[in-house]
Parts: C-alpha cells; sequence; structure tokens
C-alpha cells in the first residue's frame, strides 16, 4: 500500500444527507471498506451486546451515543481497517475527531479527505420519513427514490421492510440539532485542515454521485481512483426510481 495515496475518507452529513447510500457506492468505488457507524450501533443492539443495549436509550431518542461507548463499538473496525476506509458516521464530534487522529498517528496514518454532503430540511424530512429498511439484509429503500418492486417488500429477501426506530418525528428533529450542535463543527475542523470537500446531496443518486465523483477527480485525479485495494469502475446501473415531481 502506497501511504501517501488518499485512502482514508470520512463522510460528514446532516441524517438523511445519503452519507449510507453514496458511501455504499463510493467505497466500493475506491475499494475501501465502508465503515458505517450507526450500522455497527444498530448491529449490537440486535445481537442484544452489553454495547447495544447500553446504547439503545440514546439511539432512540435521537441523541448521540456516549463516546465512551461509541470507541468501543467502532475504534476497533476502524483500525483494524486502517489501510483503506470510508467512515460514514463517525467521527461525530470534535472528541470523535481527534481521538480518531490520536489513534491513527499511532500508526503514521491520517484522516486524507473528508467529504460534506448538504441537504435542505425540507429534503431531509422527505427522505427519512420515507426510508424502509430490510430488517435481514439491511438494504435501504426509499417509498419514492428507491422503491422495492412490491411495496414494503424487500427485492432480495422477500420480508417486510421495517422503518428505523429513530425515523420518528421527534428523533429526527433531536437527530439535527445534535447535527448542527456537535458535528457541523467538524466542518470547521477539518476545512482547517484543508481536507474539507462539500457537495449538495440534491438530485438524483447518480447525480450526487458524478458530483462527489468529479470532486474527487479534481483533488486527486491519478490517485484516489488507483489504489484502494479492489478498486471497481461506480456502479450506475442501480436502479433508484426518478421522485414524482
Ligand atoms: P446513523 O445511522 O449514522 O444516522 P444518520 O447520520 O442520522 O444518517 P442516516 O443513516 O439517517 O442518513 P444517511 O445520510 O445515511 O442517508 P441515507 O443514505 O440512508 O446514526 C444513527 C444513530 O446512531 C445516531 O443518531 C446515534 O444515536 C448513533 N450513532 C451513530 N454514529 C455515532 C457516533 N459516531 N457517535 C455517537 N452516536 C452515533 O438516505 C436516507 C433516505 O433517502 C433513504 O431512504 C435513501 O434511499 C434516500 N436517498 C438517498 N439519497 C437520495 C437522493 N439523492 N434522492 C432521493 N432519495 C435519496
Amino acid at each position: 500500500m502506497n501511504e501517501s495515496s488518499h485512502n482514508r475518507f470520512v463522510i460528514l452529513g446532516p441524517p438523511g444527507a445519503g452519507k449510507g447510500t453514496q458511501g455504499k457506492i463510493l467505497a466500493e468505488t475506491l475499494g475501501l471498506r465502508h465503515i458505517a457507524s450507526g450500522d455497527l450501533v444498530r448491529q449490537h443492539q440486535a445481537n442484544e451486546t452489553t454495547l447495544g443495549i447500553a446504547s439503545q436509550t440514546y439511539y432512540s431518542m435521537g441523541l448521540l451515543v456516549p463516546d465512551v461507548i461509541t470507541f468501543q463499538i467502532v475504534l476497533p473496525e476502524v483500525l483494524k481497517a486502517a489501510d483503506g476506509f470510508l467512515l460514514d458516521g463517525f467521527p461525530r464530534n470534535i472528541h470523535q475527531a481527534e481521538r480518531l487522529d490520536q489513534e491513527l498517528k499511532l500508526k503514521n496514518l491520517q484522516v486524507d479527505l473528508t467529504l460534506l454532503i448538504t441537504a435542505p430540511e425540507e429534503e431531509i424530512m422527505h427522505r427519512l420519513a420515507n426510508r424502509r429498511v430490510c430488517p435481514t439484509c439491511k438494504r435501504v429503500y426509499h417509498k419514492q427514490s428507491a422503491a422495492p418492486v412490491v411495496d414494503n417488500v424487500c427485492d432480495n429477501c422477500q420480508v417486510p421492510l421495517l422503518q428505523r426506530k429513530d425515523d420518528t418525528l421527534d428523533a429526527i428533529k433531536i437527530r439535527m440539532e445534535e447535527y448542527h450542535a456537535q458535528t457541523l463543527p467538524l466542518a470547521q475542523y477539518y476545512r482547517s485542515q484543508n481536507k474539507l470537500m462539500e457537495v449538495s446531496g440534491l438530485g438524483e443518486v447518480q447525480d450526487v454521485l458524478h458530483r462527489i465523483l468529479g470532486c474527487l477527480q479534481e483533488y486527486q485525479p491519478s490517485e484516489t481512483f488507483a489504489n484502494g485495494p479492489g478498486a471497481q469502475q461506480p456502479n450506475l446501473s442501480l436502479s433508484f426510481k426518478k421522485r414524482p415531481v
């Protein structure tokens, strides 16, 4: 692995901006491991681990899980994939970002680039209220923009889709407050290190993806696309349905 290449990415953005949707495709494209802290928290909850149980109340209310729990859930996964990762949902506050920097520094590594995906509140509400998730394969749907073939049934597993516990109106409001108070300051943290790219999350999934890939290419044309283990061409064939106007 060429350590001068850019293999350690962080995606920031408000709830529902499309971090998970874009993160999954980008990680595949760049050959990096997609580490979504929310997925890890939900996995611990599903497995009823001590950490999962301890995180439940915070999660359901839309609050950030305390750092002491989050670090135990997320950091081992990050450090296992330190050669090439795309972090989605972590770090989520300055303390987490500083801890991540310290851990990477011990390996002579650093966060190379941060992507901030933005979206207006009205769009966020529309996306989160209509998001549905397969309880088995965890595939994420949207009732309009990424609808399953059969209403409310997973295309892969044929089981009924569910709404996330934190996609209630009350929890979304708190998640937005948490984002503004705790996570948005990270934009300045990374901007001051000249590591922040900002991209609008509006438009269809493919359009947002092209926008991000265009920015990445401007940032680092030759290296960014070549170095991740097993990098692939962007998967633009996903059949996202156009949202009715
Ligand atoms: P987490 O799971 O990270 O939730 P989030 O940050 O609120 O983000 P979301 O998953 O809601 O949205 P997204 O941006 O990934 O959007 P998506 O692509 O799904 O965290 C949940 C909780 O876990 C936290 O509140 C906290 O309690 C805890 N937690 C996690 N990490 C933590 C940490 N580091 N520290 C402390 N606590 C932590 O898209 C949303 C919907 O829109 C989908 O239906 C999708 O199909 C659709 N969609 C996506 N893109 C488009 C598009 N371009 N057009 C139309 N629809 C679209």
